[in-house]
């Protein structure tokens, strides 16, 4: 079977560079065709920085690279400074990057892209705020249904928040854009933090990863480390959720992750729960269901394939 094609949008963030580097250590699999970066845990310009700071990491400097939307549809842009660093890919000593970014707006990329390859075979992972992917659908309705699938971090249902106590990141800086990609219509997998908050980097899948001993491995040991002592402080967890590389794991080996088709609605109205994602989990109402839900994942299959994908750099 060929790679399948994916376009990564993202805002780098630790997790979205072990999601990237976890992509691109996969190509038999996973083609990435570009990636289009959006404002999210940090301002753009260091996310479209960040961004190229992996793929250098990588080797990968071929892979095109686009800076998106700086803002949300609508309200100010909320980041996550407290979370990532200020650098927003804080704890390794990564060099700046050389590989230029690419002459051309990211929203205009994913359009081009939907257009110009065969529909149905390019599939959309989103590892940040849906700001960019909800513009793209607005400004050339027609490419929706030419894509293949969304696979998304986002929401959450019986973890409920992390950045209020009603919201998720990803989908409260920006819930009119998540309330148009949930109602488009197209499928749509979304990893909430239900499933991420069992991917635990434990002390020693961390230490499996940076025995690998590579830069590659190294770094991402680094970026663990840095990352972690957030969640850890928070949740009296055992190691950080690595979020983002969910999405790109279910792409790999989607038998490791289960859930259920439901209905998601998005909250973009009431100022205590903006960018909820209600999920009809138990099948209380009529709603159609409009996404894949996941809810659990087989851990140490993820760690094994995450580390044996990274021993590959
Ligand atoms: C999500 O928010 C960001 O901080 C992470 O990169 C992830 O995409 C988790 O809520
Ligand atoms: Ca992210």
């Amino acid at each position: 079977m060929s790679a399948r094609k994916i376009i990564i949008d993202t805002d780098p963030g630790q997790d979205d560079a072990v999601a990237v580097l976890l992509a691109l250590a996969s190509p038999e699999d996973i083609s990435v065709l570009g990636i289009t970066c959006v404002a999210g845990n940090v301002p753009l310009d260091l996310t479209a920085r960040n961004a190229r700071m992996v793929c250098e990491l990588a080797g990968k400097t071929d892979i095109p690279v686009f800076a998106g939307c700086d803002r949300p549809i609508a309200g100010a842009l909320i980041t996550a400074e407290h979370v990532h660093g200020r650098t927003g890919l804080d704890g390794p000593d990564l060099p700046m990057p050389k590989m230029p970014l690419r002459d051309r707006h990211a929203v205009d990329f994913i359009i081009d892209t939907l257009r110009t390859n065969p529909p149905g075979t390019v599939t959309l992972c989103a590892l940040g705020p849906l700001t960019n992917l909800a513009t793209a659908f607005e400004k050339a309705p027609d490419i929706v249904e030419r894509v293949q699938e969304i696979v998304l971090m986002g929401g959450a249902y019986f973890e409920v928040g992390n950045i209020t106590p009603a919201a998720e990141f990803n989908i409260h800086v920006d819930p009119e854009a998540a309330a148009k990609v949930f109602s488009a219509g197209m499928s749509l997998v979304v990893m909430p933090l239900d499933v991420t908050h069992k991917a635990l980097v434990t002390r020693g899948r961390n230490d499996a990863i940076r025995a690998l001993a590579t830069p590659v491995a190294i770094a991402v040991a680094e970026m663990t480390d840095f990352f972690e002592r957030f969640d850890k402080a928070k949740y009296g967890s055992e190691g950080a959720p690595l979020h983002d590389p969910c999405v790109i794991a279910y792409l790999l080996r989607p038998d490791l992750f289960s859930g259920r088709h439901v209905n998601v609605e998005i909250e973009t109205v009431s100022p205590l729960t903006r960018g909820m994602t209600v999920a009809d989990w138990w099948g209380v109402t009529d709603r159609a269901p409009n996404a894949l839900f996941v809810g659990d994942l087989d851990a140490n299959g993820f760690f094994a394939l995450l580390t044996e994908r990274l021993s590959r750099y």
